[in-house]
């Protein structure tokens, strides 16, 4: 584990594998503390193999190796070599047999990759590269075979004995002891194997796929939360649904299994029909889960079952491919909460995240294209811009081609790649394939990092009426890359006349249209539009945000107050709002005195949009507010993150204080809302009233802390609960203590919900942050062996509370090193992960920079583990 100097692995030189494995037996001698695995492939030369006498690698992590023979046979002299990635058998014939015995531990595996133990149960996960912490075997994403899994264990300890596939055989064997077999037919990689042995209680269900045939559905969860599953089932009913209708995908197993586990570094794995899920995706209640857990389950859960064909049946190459399942199962579970939810604001809140998250890494040391070229440890290229900014690329594909022609690209990629493991290339080739376009240009949203900016601007032509629209682009270097070629940005636009209704016209001699997608390929262009129906008032710029760029429209706050109370695109009415007070904070920042006229529009729009009756409740509640100081960061090249937190605070109070009443009277009443009900509707008034209750106490309206407390004691639901806390959370008032005693006091046993208890705590701009973070810590309820405790203490802590993890001093940044080095020994991928806010010193001022610069040194001078080191390298390059 320990590891000095990572060695980078290129996309360059990609080999296909010497070997293709035709067959595999696993035979599993299950126990916590040590499990025997037998494995029996049949191996066959490659014939597309460059070397032709090449080695059969066989990979292996940490695995203990009892036995091998080759065709019965111990390998002769010289055969077997074992090396630090694992085992090479060199001068094997055109074809033979394997059969190897190998030990691992998983009691000792706190890494969780490959098979450890959670809460008294086995478990697997093995994306990207867990398998090889098993068995020795050619451990890559391109060699696919067919699985025979043996389970055997204790039967009392491990009653339920599952792996991929369908169950062909079980039962009793001596000394209390049981087994199962497991078959899938499918061609797999190893990453997707999973097993579980344990001790579950099982949620069934059936659903009946588009060609009629019965498809069980079982859920596995502890016993005490059998009675938070039925949301995950109805979830995933409604995901195996939608895929058939909306994507003709047919599920292909007769069952389909997912497990949670308390123990998981992620959100969930899709291993053929049995998923792993962190008990995070999978376990609600409306007393436990709030409607935004609702939403993040529904779309895991339908993220992983998407995974069955974009992914599982059609896979990737290598890991540079990554975005290949990754992007598009995003893409493809994004349109499934839009569609199928009919939660209003799903596109705003999937840009916010971007924003929030994407973007800065694609602007700080660790951007990376969506394909890569190289890495150190693929464990740490799971990131916002693989999963978010490649479904973003999914989608402009779509919106360049057509919904239509998209969707038939789809299928053919289905059809013809079944059973293979292939590359973004081959993805973009069938899409310019079917739309007889060329794509080549596109491809460079792929290969190159960094976000790009668009500039827009128009020019009106008096005398013939002419309408210009000139666009712009320009995205700035990125780590190893200086230079950037223009990249395919298309650029949804539409015009508002004075009333804010779409103007109609034609570009460049086309059709007659009310919107359009001007598609910008070179560093400069112009559109000219004419026989226009009114005189433009307002450009309605990216409607729906087509495509994952920086806009610098310069438009006035007039012509913004006006697309935010006409336009009829959601994310552009929203985005109007976010570009005006995001231009109140920089003025703020940078003149250092507030922009009052400015201020004093932007609370005139919002005054009319509380008096809006038309609008919906969810886009209001959305619309309100203001851009997280993760978001703002992005404005200035560096800048005090205490500042900039204080001033958005600041800010907010300035403008909602006077409109306090509107927003108290525009409150939906909590009995009628806090009803359980999961609709879009429900969820909205919801938002709403958390949300305005929120900015209430923000703008230090006092009769809103009664109602904050009220608010939690007549709370049915999770979602009303943490509604009042969260308004609370950063006022220095006893009614915070009170509740948040109460709160804990109410769920110290519930670990989940728990969680929120930590963050907020961890999070709260109240003084005396350190106490409570040493607190936590401490907690009977926290440990740093699970991955959503620590997450869920540090996370808000470094995400969200400004005033501490950036205090002067650099306690903050001390603490979290600290932290990181502790966690690196048990477990290297949350601490790579962990370790990130660290990285963007270069956006701090220059004496907080320097701080975390030198904390990032001292770990670096350490030993530490090869995620962790990959990280704080590039950090520091
Ligand atoms: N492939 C999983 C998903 O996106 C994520 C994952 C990666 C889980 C690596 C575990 C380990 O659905
Ligand atoms: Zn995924």
């Amino acid at each position: 584990m320990r590891d000095a100097n990572p060695q980078p692995v290129y996309l360059s030189e990609y080999q296909s594998p010497a070997f293709e494995v035709e067959d595999l037996e696993l035979d599993f001698d299950l126990a916590a503390a040590t499990t025997e695995v037998t494995t029996r492939m049949a191996v066959r030369r490659n014939p597309q193999a460059a070397e032709p006498g090449a080695p059969l690698r066989l990979y292996g992590d940490g695995v203990e190796l009892v036995s091998l023979t080759v065709d019965g046979a111990e390998p002769g002299e010289g055969m077997l070599e074992e090396d630090a990635d694992g085992l090479l058998l060199h001068g094997l014939p055109e074809a033979a047999r394997l059969e190897i015995v190998s030990r691992c531990h998983p009691e000792q595996n706190t890494a969780l990759e490959g098979l450890y133990a959670s809460s008294g149960n086995l478990c697997t996960q093995c994306e990207p590269e867990g398998f090889r912490r098993i068995t020795f075997f050619p451990d890559r994403p391109d060699v696919l075979t067919t699985y025979r899994v043996r389970l055997e264990a204790d039967r009392a300890q491990y009653p339920v004995l599952l792996a991929n596939g369908n169950r062909v055989e079980a039962g009793e064997l001596d000394g209390g002891r049981h087994y199962a077999v497991w078959e899938d037919p499918f061609l797999k990689p190893s990453y997707l194997f999973a097993l579980v042995a344990g001790d579950l209680a099982c949620q069934r269900d059936t659903f009946t796929t588009m060609s009629g045939r019965e498809v069980q559905l079982e859920l596995y969860v502890e016993a005490h939360n059998a009675d938070r599953c039925d949301h995950a089932l109805a979830s995933l009913k409604r995901a195996m649904r939608y895929d058939e209708e909306a994507f003709g995908r047919e599920y292909d197993l007769d069952v389909y299994m997912i497990v949670a586990v308390d123990d998981f570094n992620m959100g969930a794995m899709e291993n053929k029909g049995l998923n792993l899920f962190n008990a995070k995706y999978v376990l609600a209640s409306p007393d436990t889960a709030t409607d935004d857990d609702f939403v993040a389950i529904e779309s895991v859960i339908a993220h992983e079952y998407f995974h069955n064909w974009s992914g599982n049946r059609v896979t990737c190459r290598d890991w540079f491919q990554l975005s290949l399942k990754e992007g598009l199962t995003v893409f493809r579970d994004q349109e499934f909460t839009t569609d199928c939810t009919l939660y209003g604001v799903k596109r705003i809140d999937d840009v916010s995240l971007l924003r929030a998250h994407q973007f800065p890494e694609d602007a700080g040391p660790l951007a990376h294209p969506v394909r890569p070229d190289h890495y150190a440890e693929i464990n740490n290229f799971y990131t916002l811009t693989v999963y978010e900014k490649g479904a973003e690329l999914i989608r402009m594909l779509r919106t360049l081609i057509g919904r239509e022609t998209f969707r038939r690209g789809l299928d053919v990629y289905f059809e013809r790649f079944d059973g293979q493991a292939v590359t973004t290339d081959d993805f973009v080739a069938v899409m310019a394939e079917v739309s007889g376009r060329d794509l080549t240009a596109f491809k460079r949203w792929y290969t190159q990092a960094g976000t790009p900016h668009v500039t827009a601007a128009t020019a009106q032509d008096g005398s013939t009426g002419e309408f210009r629209i000139s666009l712009g682009q320009y995205t700035p270097p990125t780590p190893g890359q200086e230079h950037k070629e223009p990249v395919v940005i298309p650029v949804r636009v539409a015009m508002l006349d004075d009333d804010g209704r779409r103007i109609r016209g034609r570009l460049e001699g086309g059709p007659e249209q009310d919107e359009w997608v001007l598609e910008l390929d070179r560093s400069e262009r112009s559109f000219h539009f004419d026989e226009l129906s009114a005189t433009p008032r307002a450009v309605s710029w990216l409607r729906g945000f087509s495509a994952p760029v920086i806009l610098e429209a310069n438009q006035s706050a007039t012509t913004l107050a006006h697309l935010l109370a006409h336009d009829d695109d959601a994310f552009s009415r929203w985005e109007a709002a976010q570009t005006l007070m995001r231009r109140a904070i920089r003025a703020r920042i940078e003149d250092d005195a507030a922009d009052s006229v400015l201020e004093a529009e932007i609370q005139h729009a919002l005054a009319a949009l509380l008096e809006d009756p038309a609008i919906e409740p969810v886009l209001l509640a959305t619309i309100l507010q203001l851009p997280p100081p993760r978001e703002l960061a992005e404005l200035f090249d560096c800048v005090d993150p205490v500042r900039l937190r204080a001033e958005r605070d600041a800010l907010e109070a300035r403008l909602y204080a006077p409109l306090a009443d509107r927003l108290r009277e525009r409150q939906p009443k909590l009995d009628d809302i806090d009803n359980g009900a999961f609709t879009a509707d429900a969820m909205g008034q919801r938002r709403l009233r958390n949300r305005l209750l929120a900015l209430r106490v923000a703008a230090g309206d006092e009769s809103a802390v009664p109602e904050v407390l009220e608010q939690y004691r007549k709370a049915r639901s999770q979602t009303m609960r943490m509604g009042a806390l969260n308004a609370i959370n950063d006022l220095n008032h006893e009614a915070r203590a009170l509740l948040l005693a109460d709160f804990e006091r109410r769920y110290h046993d519930d670990p989940l919900v728990l969680d929120k208890y930590f963050g907020l705590q961890a999070a709260s701009q109240v003084s005396g942050g350190f106490d409570r973070l040493e607190y936590l810590l401490q907690h009977p309820g926290f440990r740093w062996s699970n991955p959503n405790r620590v997450r869920a203490v540090l996370g808000p802590f470094m995400a969200r509370n400004e005033r501490h993890f950036h205090q002067a001093d650099g306690e903050g940044y001390h603490r979290i090193a600290g932290f990181v080095e502790k966690l690196d020994r048990m477990n290297p991928q949350t601490a790579a992960r962990l370790v990130q806010p660290l990285t963007r010193w270069r956006k701090v001022d220059p004496a907080r920079g320097e701080q975390m610069r030198a904390e990032l040194e001292r770990l670096a001078a350490l030993e530490i583990s090869r995620d962790l080191r990959d990280v704080i390298e590039r950090a520091l390059a």
